[in-house]
C-alpha cells in the first residue's frame, strides 16, 4: 500500500481528534524504550533528515533517537558546518536535500513559518521542531502526554504557564493543545513579556505569579529567551526571579502541595526556577524529556503514513 505522507506544522491547524490520536500513539510507543532491545523495524528503508538551524539538545537528540529506534536512516545537519554558513538559503539547502529523496525533514528554524514554507516546496513530509516564536508542536504534545500520564486526564485541570510568554513557541503550542483538550490555562509573566491577544489561543492572563499558581494542578515554568530579546524587558534577573521565578518558598506558600512542576528546558537555574524545585519531588521535567522520545516516534510514524500502511 502507498504510504500517505503528512506534515506536522503546528497544533493550531490540527483537529483535536488528531491531537488525541497522536497522544494515544505516543503512549503506545513508550513501552519500546523500556525493552532490552529498543528497536523496531517500523520505518525500515525510510530516511529522516534532521535540519536544525537553531541550537537544540532535547529535540534534536530525541528526533534522531526516535528515527533510529524505528529503524529509519537518519542524517543530521545544522547551520554550523553546513553550506548555510556560506550563505546558502534555506530553500536551496532543503531542495538539495530533497533531491536525495528523504521521506521526512524535521526542521528547527529561527523564523516563524519556515516549516510551512518548506512544506509548500518539497515532496518530503515536514515536521516542525520549533519555528521562531510560533509553535513547537512536539513539545506541546509531550507536555500533554506527561500531564495525562501523571493526572490521568487533562480536561478540567488548571495549568499555569509562567515566564517569557511573548517569545515562547512552547507556550503557544501548549496553550493551544491544553485548552483544546479541556484544561483551564492561565498565563503569567511581566507585562512586557505577555503579548496582547494571547487570550485568543484559549487562556486567561494574570501578571500576579501567586494568583496564577494558586489552585493549579500543573505549574509550567518557561525560560527567558535571552537569545530573542532585542531589549531589556525586565529590570534585572534578580528582580525577575523575585516576582516571576519559582523557589521552594513560593511553591510551598502559594501552590497546592500536589502541584506538578514542569519546564521544557533548558532551565535558567536560579532565574525562572530554583534548583531545589527543578530537582525536587514535584518536578516532572525528566518525564517530559522521556516522553519527548515517544512523541517523536509517534510523529515520525504518523508523518510517514504509518497508520495507513498498518
Ligand atoms: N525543549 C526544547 O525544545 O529543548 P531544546 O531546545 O534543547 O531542544
Amino acid at each position: 500500500m502507498e504510504r500517505r505522507r503528512r506534515h506536522l506544522l503546528d497544533l493550531a491547524s490540527l483537529p483535536t481528534g488528531e491531537i488525541e490520536h497522536l497522544l494515544d500513539l505516543a503512549e503506545s510507543f513508550t513501552d519500546i524504550s523500556r525493552r532490552r532491545i529498543k528497536k523496531v523495524p517500523t520505518l525500515r528503508g525510510m530516511t529522516v533528515v534532521n535540519l536544525f538551524m537553531e541550537a537544540s539538545t532535547r529535540t534534536r537528540v530525541s528526533f534522531e533517537l526516535a528515527a533510529k529506534r524505528l529503524s529509519a536512516d537518519t542524517l543530521n545537519l545544522s547551520s554550523s558546518g553546513s553550506s548555510t554558513s556560506k550563505g546558502e538559503t534555506l530553500l536551496d539547502t532543503a531542495r538539495n536535500l530533497g533531491a536525495m529523496r528523504p521521506d521526512i525533514i524535521v526542521l528547527r528554524h529561527r523564523h516563524s513559518g519556515a516549516p510551512h514554507f518548506l512544506s509548500r516546496n518539497l515532496d518530503a513530509a515536514i515536521v516542525n521542531a520549533g519555528d521562531g516564536w510560533h509553535e513547537h508542536p512536539t513539545q506541546g504534545l509531550l507536555d500533554c502526554l506527561t500531564i495525562r500520564q501523571h493526572l490521568k486526564k487533562i480536561e478540567g485541570l488548571r495549568v499555569a504557564i509562567i515566564g517569557d510568554i511573548a517569545h515562547s513557541r512552547v507556550a503557544r503550542s501548549g496553550i493551544t493543545a491544553l485548552s483544546r483538550l479541556g484544561a483551564e490555562v492561565v498565563v503569567c509573566g511581566p507585562p512586557t513579556m505577555v503579548p496582547p491577544g494571547i487570550e485568543t489561543l484559549g487562556c486567561t492572563v494574570t501578571f500576579d505569579r501567586d494568583e496564577a499558581i494558586a489552585d493549579a494542578d500543573v505549574v509550567m515554568m518557561l525560560r527567558i529567551q535571552k537569545e530573542r530579546l532585542g531589549e531589556e524587558l525586565f529590570p534585572s534577573e534578580r528582580e525577575y526571579a523575585r516576582r516571576y521565578g519559582l523557589s521552594r518558598a513560593v511553591l510551598e506558600r502559594a501552590a497546592r502541595p500536589d502541584a506538578l512542576v514542569m519546564h521544557p528546558g533548558p532551565v535558567n537555574r536560579g532565574v525562572e526556577l530554583d534548583p531545589d524545585v527543578a530537582d525536587g519531588p514535584q518536578s516532572i521535567i525528566l518525564d517530559q524529556v522521556a516522553n519527548g522520545l515517544a512523541v517523536r516516534m509517534a510523529v515520525l510514524y504518523h508523518c510517514a503514513g504509518g497508520e495507513a500502511a498498518a
